[in-house]
């Protein structure tokens, strides 16, 4: 017969045991409703565009083109509806184009030309949380992608600066040859040194003694996917003074197609004129008229090709501080 002390021993162990997995189950079971509703505020915060299910109106396009410009650039707006935007006879479900322009704190007198402007045109998206300032850049670029990404569905971005000139149809063309999911596409630079001086100083910049590969900024071109990621996560991303910088280090841990084309003469200033580019920078609007002039008249963008800068293809076989060499013998555009 077993003692009394041996039953209160066995009952004890049985206890024991019941506790440890008792407690086993309910520290497993909290684990797994943390991890999932740490899950369900992910899924919410990939949601900028409201509740799950809520899907507002989407205009569908292939290329979204916005036109970054100063609030008072009227002239020089509607010096790019007469031209180079006039280059395709696509309709809007192939190309559309908007100016973004953030209106907060904005004069009466610009608010009221704007709301003219919009009247004529409607092709002004009029950002109310934005305020327009030169070193806000990477916050506008950025607002931006939010404004294009929550109000249409696009294959691809083109961002722009309003001294640039686009030959739409040629980018529209060689976006459908390219077709990549993940496409950043420009003229890439990965060897500038971050200013660490006057205007333009960069004083967050610590990744690297260099700036990560970016594509320059007087035109690239964004696939939908791109957008996507960077307006669902922008209140992660860390704003750097120059805005061209901020997108490739925003995309630089990501597995993207880089693609290099020296037919973007879009650096701090223009190469020249080659028939070859597809997107040429630093255009006055006077230039803006005669290189739509001849191409219409002539069939040329350039009447006389000259080049003030020589060129390169990006190497990548090299480390990104050699990435860039130009070459004045070669005829890269
Ligand atoms: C627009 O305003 C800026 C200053 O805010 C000025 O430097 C620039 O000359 C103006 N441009 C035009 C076209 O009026
Ligand atoms: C390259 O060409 C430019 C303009 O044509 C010229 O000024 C420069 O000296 C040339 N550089 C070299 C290394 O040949």
């Amino acid at each position: 017969m077993p003692s009394t002390s041996q039953i209160l021993r066995t009952y004890l162990c049985v206890a024991a045991v019941l506790c440890a997995v008792c407690t086993f189950i309910v520290v497993y079971k909290c684990s797994c409703e943390d991890f999932e509703s740490d899950l369900r505020s992910r899924r919410e915060f990939a949601q900028p565009n409201g509740p799950p299910g809520f899907t507002p109106p989407q205009p569908t396009t292939f290329l979204f083109i916005a036109i970054m410009s100063a609030p008072n650039e009227t002239t020089t707006r509607q010096v790019i509806r007469d031209t180079w935007l006039k280059l395709t006879a696509k309709g809007k479900d192939v190309v559309r184009h908007v100016f973004p322009i953030g209106v907060k704190d904005l004069s009466d007198e610009l608010l009221h030309s704007l709301a003219d402007e919009q009247e004529k045109h409607s092709d002004l998206a009029l950002i109310e949380n934005l305020q327009e300032s030169y070193d806000q850049l990477a916050r506008k670029t950025l607002q931006v992608m939010e404004y294009a990404y929550q109000s249409y569905k696009f294959s691809y971005l083109l961002k722009v600066d309003s001294d640039s000139f686009v030959r739409v149809g040629a980018v529209v063309k060689s976006l459908k040859d390219i077709s990549h999911p993940r496409l950043y596409w420009g003229f890439l630079d990965g060897r500038a040194k971050p200013i660490r001086k006057g205007k333009w100083k960069e004083v967050d910049w610590m990744l690297c003694d260099r700036y990560l590969p970016y594509q320059l900024g007087g035109g690239y071109v964004l696939s939908y996917e791109l957008v996507r990621f960077l307006s669902t996560n922008a209140r992660l991303l860390k704003l750097y003074k120059n805005e061209d910088v901020s997108v490739g280090a925003w995309l630089a841990g990501l597995d993207i197609k880089y693609l290099h084309d020296p037919r973007f003469d879009t650096e701090w200033m223009s190469r020249g004129c080659n028939n070859q580019y597809i997107i040429t920078h630093k255009q006055s609007n006077d230039q803006l008229r005669e290189l739509y002039q001849n191409l219409v008249e002539k069939k040329v963008l350039c009447t006389k090709e000259f080049r003030v800068r020589p060129s390169y293809v990006y190497d990548w076989s090299e480390i990104p501080s050699n990435c860039c060499k130009r070459d004045n013998s070669s005829t890269i555009p």
